[in-house]
């Protein structure tokens, strides 16, 4: 019998790989703090209906990606493809309204979408996002950006561009659609089959097609800044004001849409230079129609969500630091296998005063449990019965290869 191996597009994050993670979500936490965004943890699966109205039955998402199951009670389930419309459904059920607005806020976990896997791009990823819900002001969006922004400073990420454009609202984007459509239309049959398929449906996807084809028609298509009503002209100059203030560079990508149906007015992506294709590490925008969508009020609103694999590839392609290992202090050796209890009792104390402490499990000898320490820790505490009887204990510093003689007392002083 084969032994059985985790589903295609999932990864196994172990030891050697999950201190980053760690790292990294504390800066967010960090982050998240001093902006004034309050953690919540909100369910992995959902009712199916809250992503196919909220993302939009013509996202690839929705369409083609999500996880969805029948639950024994008959009802259609989805795993979460993303967290924006979790946040807004949290927002309206817990009668947030009722806050103060804006009200912010954050969450970090695992994302299923059934994609075609690659470096960087999973069927279950890890997602840092954040929502600021109830606020129509253009400083709320250049928060957000900043946010993410800062986020990937105190990280010591380099190398990224930021992208930012409009994508209108339902009262000025029809007139693009149509416009768009007119230009596209004498070429409609060259168009890959995906974007045909999406002409009538979504045609701003095609702006975002990798295909070589589509990239060359859509090269001179018309500009949605040529379309966008007073409204979100004014506010996205006002964003555009403020990013210029504070001295974001950012880049203003006419052709940027998002693969999402909620956003409203700004759309923005940052990239990461030191990844392949798959070189988004954080996406967003605002969304002021998601509530309606799912049956709430008006209730405008704007956020992003980050790609923890991303963050931490593209840290570990650019020498990031990630803070220190976490690693064993002390590894205890037992001198004689009659001491072994007395071992066992030395790692609960110094554990006891935080000291990270291991021994030997495999009652194996003196020499290969030196070794041990050599691998995995600082120092090396031996017992031996004529330590036992002087009441002290034999400290190695493994690296520097001195030794000591030390009281249990005079020990955890030295470590703490
Ligand atoms: P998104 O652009 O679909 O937006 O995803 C945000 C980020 O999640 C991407 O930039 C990328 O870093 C990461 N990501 C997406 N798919 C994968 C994948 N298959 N494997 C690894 N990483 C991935 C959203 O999800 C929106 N909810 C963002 C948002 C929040 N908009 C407003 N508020």
């Amino acid at each position: 019998m084969e032994v059985i191996k985790a589903p295609r597009g999932t990864r196994d994050i172990l030891g050697s790989e999950s201190w980053k993670w760690a790292y990294v979500s504390s800066i967010c936490r960090e982050v998240a703090d001093d902006f004034g965004y309050k953690e919540v943890h909100l369910p992995i699966f959902e009712h199916t209906e809250l992503f196919s109205r909220g993302v939009g039955e013509t996202t690839d998402i929705v369409e083609k990606e999500m996880y969805t199951f029948e639950d024994r009670g008959g009802r259609s389930i989805a795993l979460r493809p993303e967290m924006t419309a979790s946040m807004m459904r949290s927002y309206l059920e817990n009668e947030m309204r009722s806050a103060n607005q804006p009200v912010k806020l954050w969450g970090i976990g695992p994302m299923f979408r059934y994609e075609r896997p690659q470096k960087g791009r999973y069927r279950q990823f890890q997602q840092m996002d954040i929502e600021a819900i109830g606020a129509q002001d253009a400083f709320v969006d250049l928060e957000v950006i900043n946010f993410s922004m800062e986020l990937y400073r105190r990280l010591g990420l380099s190398n990224l561009q930021v992208l930012i454009n409009s994508v209108g609202c339902p009262k000025c984007r029809p007139n693009y659609r149509k416009k768009l459509q007119d230009f596209l239309k004498p070429e409609h049959d060259k168009l890959c089959d995906s974007c045909k398929n999406r002409f009538d449906r979504n045609p701003l996807r095609t702006l975002d097609c990798k295909r070589p084809v589509c990239k060359e028609i859509t090269a001179n298509a018309p500009s949605i800044m040529e379309c966008l009503c007073d409204e979100c002209k004014e506010h996205f100059d006002k964003l555009m004001l403020g990013l210029n203030r504070i001295g974001a560079v950012v880049k203003h990508d006419k052709r940027l849409v998002r693969g999402l149906d909620y956003y409203t007015k700004t759309a923005f992506e940052i990239l990461s230079g030191d990844l392949g294709s798959q070189n988004a590490v954080c996406g967003g925008g605002r969304y002021d129609n998601l509530s309606e969508a799912i049956g709430g009020p008006h209730v405008p609103s704007v956020g992003f969500a980050a790609g923890i694999e991303r963050i931490v590839l593209t840290m570990e392609a650019q020498g990031c630091s990630f803070g220190k290992e976490p690693s064993n202090k002390v590894y205890v050796v037992a001198a004689e296998p009659c001491v072994r209890i007395d071992t066992m009792d030395l790692v609960r104390k110094l554990r006891m005063n935080g000291i990270s402490a291991d021994m030997d499990y495999m009652d194996r000898s003196m020499k290969s449990q030196m070794k041990s320490a050599g691998n995995m820790a600082q120092y090396a505490c031996i017992i031996g019965s004529e330590e036992l009887a002087k009441g002290i204990i034999t400290v190695k510093n493994m690296s520097e290869s001195t030794q000591e003689e030390l009281t249990i007392e005079q020990l955890i002083s030295k470590l703490k």
